[in-house]
């Protein structure tokens, strides 16, 4: 069996980084070896995976533009080896990008880095999930940080703006010929907040794999004052299940 390569992307500030925790913790739950990789430039996929803010902001950045795999000079494996982190939750994390001083130029080399890695053949890992930074232009033709993955997950909360966004990075995806697109609803915090994901979704011809309920705690691991481990209410755990079927659907169905 194949890695399974999942982009989890979406506008600023809907949960990407939020969801890509929770999936990747539910596929460790399953016995899968992840790696996450990280390619904010305020990274902090570390948090949401257990680690404390100094150990996020000790992980190594991967050095920019390497070519990975065939013709390059090391691989995806080695790069694993040498940059990954093991996390309190399970997977193991890399950071990509980080933006430590102003002006210090553009993280198209880091991207390039994370396209490489993604394209090379990777051993003993079955789950590769990138957390994107917010926008669009990494989606582009030339060079898309994700043209190699499997599946996006693209991360709305209940505005027409992030819906809109979502809209967008889906053509996109077809464009880089990334096979399978799903939704995912975020911050639902009522039953007409799940109508509004299944109507726009629907009406943009995406499909909603599930829908996450805002939950309190959520929030409250992100200000410090709760243990994110501590934050498994039953609907979103539910929720998150439901992602993982949808995209082992895909999978099957893509083959
Ligand atoms: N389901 C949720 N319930 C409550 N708060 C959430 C939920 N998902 C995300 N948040 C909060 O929303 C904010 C943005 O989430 P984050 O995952 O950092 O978004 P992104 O990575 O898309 O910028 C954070 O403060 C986070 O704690
Ligand atoms: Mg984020």
């Amino acid at each position: 069996m194949p890695s399974i390569r999942l982009g989890i992307v979406g506008k600023g500030g809907v949960g990407k980084t939020t969801v890509a925790g929770l999936v990747a913790r539910a596929y460790v739950e399953r016995g899968q070896r992840v790696v996450a990789i990280d390619t904010d430039s305020n990274p902090n996929l570390g948090l949401s995976l257990g680690l404390t803010l100094a150990e996020t902001e000790d992980v190594p950045v991967l050095p920019r533009s390497i070519i990975v795999g065939s013709g390059g000079s090391t691989t995806a494996d080695r790069l694993i080896a040498e940059y990954g982190r093991e996390t309190p939750a399970g997977p193991t994390l890399l950071s990509a990008i980080r933006v430590a001083e102003a002006g210090a130029g553009c993280t198209c080399g880091g991207h390039a880095t994370v396209r490489g890695m993604l394209a090379d053949a990777l051993s003993d890992v079955d789950v590769v999930l990138v957390d994107m930074e917010a926008g669009l232009e990494h989606l582009s033709r030339s060079g898309g940080t994700l043209a190699y993955a499997d599946v996006l997950l693209v991360v709305c909360e209940p505005t027409r703006k992030s819906v809109l966004t979502a809209t967008r990075t889906s053509a996109l995806a077809d464009e880089l010929g990334i096979p399978v697109t799903l939704a995912v609803g975020n911050k639902a915090q009522s039953a007409e907040d799940a109508d509004f994901f299944a109507d726009t979704l629907n009406d943009n011809g995406l499909s909603l794999a599930a829908v996450l309920p805002f939950d309190p705690q959520i929030a409250a691991a992100d200000r410090g004052g709760a243990d994110e481990d501590a934050v498994t209410p039953a609907a979103l755990t539910a929720a998150v299940e439901q992602i993982l079927a949808a995209v082992a659907d895909t999978r099957a169905a893509v083959g």
